[in-house]
């Protein structure tokens, strides 16, 4: 399916062949004193990083990129941003994926029909005074396959029985989701990134299980809060805020 959408104006593009990982070429650029912000979007990655030292993988056909670029706010907001793109992605997914339900998952995955279908990886540096020196946003959208083996089930166009876009005719919507969002979030703050997140959120209301560093946790989802966390209320007099760690139905 062919969707349209224009690039976004201010992004540049950066479209490679074969690379390690896009968010290493990210950390090159920031290197190299870019500014961004630049989206580095690769056919093909021999060293793509998943969250928690995972591998990655992203065969030929699904969308590997990294958005690069120096948001002048503190750390923290900029963790909001894993938010932001996560509606990017159910964004970009819905458009192809119209007979499926996608939605977001805490932290920052996207499901579609209850299978995850996309991947996000923030990587970032920061200067002096808590403020970011730069941010890669790595964004893996499983367009032509996904993989079968692994612990949160997986799903990709090709398993909804969609036939995937082009990579690049992907980004384009992405890059065009992100930028409207980011453009919210720049002038509203984090609120109505939160709100629409939550609109779209899994099992928002039910209970669910965290699995933290140290233990495993179930409780009732009730949202997340101003820093992201996951708000769950475990018993009626017992709410706990998880800043880290992994969600399961
Ligand atoms: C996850 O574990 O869910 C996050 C996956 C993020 C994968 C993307 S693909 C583009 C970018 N480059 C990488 O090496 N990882 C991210």
């Amino acid at each position: 399916m062919t969707v349209n959408s224009a690039w976004p104006s201010v992004y540049a593009i950066r479209h490679f062949d074969e690379i390690d990982s896009t968010n290493d070429e990210a950390r090159r650029l920031a290197q190299t004193g870019e500014q961004g912000p630049i989206w580095i979007l690769a056919d093909l990655q021999t060293n793509g990083r998943g969250r928690r030292g995972r591998v990655w993988q992203s065969p030929l056909g699904n969308l590997a990129a990294s958005l690069f670029l120096r948001p002048e706010k503190s750390v923290a907001e900029c963790a909001q941003l894993s938010f932001l793109s996560a509606l990017a992605v159910a964004d970009t997914i819905g458009r192809y994926a119209t007979n499926s339900d996608v939605r977001v998952k805490w932290p920052n995955d996207v499901l579609a029909d209850d299978r995850k279908i996309a991947g996000i990886l923030l990587e970032s540096a920061s200067a002096a005074g808590n403020r970011l020196d730069w941010l890669a946003v790595g964004i893996g959208i499983n367009l032509a396959g996904h993989p079968e083996d692994t612990e949160f089930p997986a799903t990709s166009l090709v398993g909804l029985g969609v036939a995937p876009p082009t990579t690049r005719d992907a980004l384009g919507l992405l890059a065009t989701s992100w930028a409207r969002w980011y453009d919210v979030w720049m002038t509203r703050g984090f609120e109505p990134i939160r709100d629409a997140w939550l609109a779209r959120a899994a099992r928002l209301g039910t209970r669910i299980r965290a699995r933290l560093q140290d233990e495993e946790i179930f409780g009732l989802f009730e949202g997340i809060d101003e820093a992201g966390a996951l708000i769950l209320r475990e018993s009626q007099n017992r709410t706990r805020h998880i800043a880290a760690g992994e969600v399961f139905f």
